[in-house]
């Protein structure tokens, strides 16, 4: 810090480390009223260059007409390899195509993944049925719990409560332990040793533990050939995929896949508990879709609503925040100069309430995603999944997910904001309710 304070000003240097403090708390507290009315925005942090892109035209450049000269940023990076090493989140070039080739067909045909979210949704409905208590339960944990259950049977033919637990604390430990650092922020060097990556290691023991007992494991010969489990040990077995590179696919779907929809969900349920007009229709809808049965995957093209629930949570409160890249070689975006090393932002956080693209862009309204109203809206002002080549390979399994989580689930209960309860949305890895979210549940039936 002494060189620092000897070749700036004293108080930039205060107002960095301000900066640099409100985002390790919580990055989307960075954003000003007037950044929601601005196309871009430049901010230099010590040696970091940053554009903020919110322009559509420019979000596209970015992620997909110029996405080869954009990396994930060395930010995201010291975010998530720590913990999940070179998987499909931060890998890189040949071997990031590669592996997203391997993997694409356990993320088609999802309509086989259906039952496999309603059994979980209805096992976990059965907890709240046994409960003896009427006290409020924590929503977002308890979402959290149900995708984990979800996509440890979906991709990895899990089974056992244990080894669902193992990994849910690690996950749950990691979010909470690593998070950017003042050198991450302004840009040193990388090899300066950072106290978050060994956080990281600890947290994800147990992790290592389930997979490398599940590398133990041989197929049976009848396994099918899309789940992604088989896919990865045949590639394993076939000397293509170390056990290193399996291990961090595994880590990846797993944290990439449960935390960001038990988000989304959650969201979901905090919306329709503050708008009982939207709640109204959703049950509306309900009543003459399903009647009381379980959906399945052949009931999703009846439930448009329940969609656009889904739909409008995300856009509120985007579990992925926050898009970071940074630039191989010099390029311009919308007439700003973005040398090679700059780091750019796309934060759906911003661009889903940009009072340009949204009208009234505070204002809870499932309806602004019917096909009429979403006629004319540019594509790349709404992202929840990211776009372009490093597209989300989930997003069809999530929404699928979302949908029959949150239809079944409404059936059966009334979700209710616990009194005192506040509900304050922070930007770390994901977006999460800082206080948790604890509701009151009342049985429908
Ligand atoms: C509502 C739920 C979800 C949201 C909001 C979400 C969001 C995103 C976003 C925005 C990206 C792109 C990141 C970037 O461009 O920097 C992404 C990538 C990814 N997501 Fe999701 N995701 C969700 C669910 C899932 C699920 C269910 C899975 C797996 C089962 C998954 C696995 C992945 C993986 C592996 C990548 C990296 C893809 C690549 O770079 O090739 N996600 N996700």
């Amino acid at each position: 810090m002494s060189d620092l304070s000897a070749t700036l000003p004293l108080g930039r240097l205060r107002s960095v480390w301000r900066f640099v403090r409100t985002a390790r708390d919580n990055s989307i507290a960075t954003y000003g009223p007037d950044a929601f009315d601005r196309d871009y925005i430049e901010r230099q942090l010590l040696w970091r260059r940053i554009l903020i892109v919110n322009a559509p035209d420019g979000v596209k450049h970015v992620l997909v007409d110029n996405a080869d000269n954009y990396t994930k940023s060395d930010l995201a990076r010291r975010l998530l390899e720590p913990g999940l090493g070179r998987g499909l989140l931060t890998s890189e070039g040949e071997t990031w195509r590669h592996h997203r080739r391997a993997m694409t067909p356990a993320f088609r045909q999802i309509a086989r993944y259906a039952p496999i979210v309603t059994d979980a949704t209805e096992a976990i409905l059965a907890d709240w049925d046994r409960r003896t208590s009427d006290a409020p339960l924590e929503v977002t944990g308890e979402m959290m719990r149900l995708t984990l259950a979800i996509i440890a049977r979906a991709m990895f033919s899990f089974d056992t409560e244990a080894d669902v637990a193992a990994i849910d604390a690690s996950v749950t430990a990691y979010q909470l332990g690593v998070r950017l650092g003042f050198l991450d922020l302004v840009g040193l060097p990388g090899w300066l040793p950072r106290p978050s990556a060994r956080r990281a290691n600890r947290a994800l023991r147990g992790i290592d533990e389930v997979i490398g007992r599940l590398l133990q494991r041989r197929l049976p010969p009848s396994a099918d050939p899309d789940d992604l489990l088989t896919i990865l040990l045949a590639a394993h077995d076939a000397g293509e995929l170390t056990p290193r590179e399996v291990r961090d696919e595994v880590v990846t779907v797993f944290t990439a896949g449960h935390e960001t929809t038990a988000q989304a969900v959650s969201w979901a349920w905090y919306l329709l508990a503050r708008h009982p007009e939207a709640e109204a229709a959703l049950h509306d809808e309900l009543r003459s879709a399903l009647s009381g049965r379980t959906p399945g995957f052949d009931d999703l093209a009846s439930l448009p609503y329940t969609r656009m629930v889904i739909e409008e949570a995300m856009r509120l409160y985007p579990p992925a925040h926050t898009m970071s890249r940074q630039a191989i070689a010099d390029d311009v975006v919308g007439g700003h100069a973005v040398p090679a090393g700059s780091t750019v932002l796309i934060v759906p956080w911003v661009l889903h309430r940009h009072r340009r693209w949204w009208d009234d862009p505070e204002r809870f309204d499932p309806e602004r995603f019917t096909a009429e109203r979403s006629a004319g809206r540019p594509r790349f002002v709404y992202l929840p999944f990211g776009a372009g080549p490093r597209i989300c390979i989930g997003a069809s399994f999530a929404m699928m997910e979302a949908v029959l989580v949150l239809a079944t689930v409404a059936q059966r209960y009334r979700l209710t904001l616990a009194p005192g309860q506040t509900v304050e949305p922070i930007g770390l890895i994901t977006l999460r309710p800082r206080h948790g979210m604890t509701m009151q549940l009342k049985r429908r039936q």
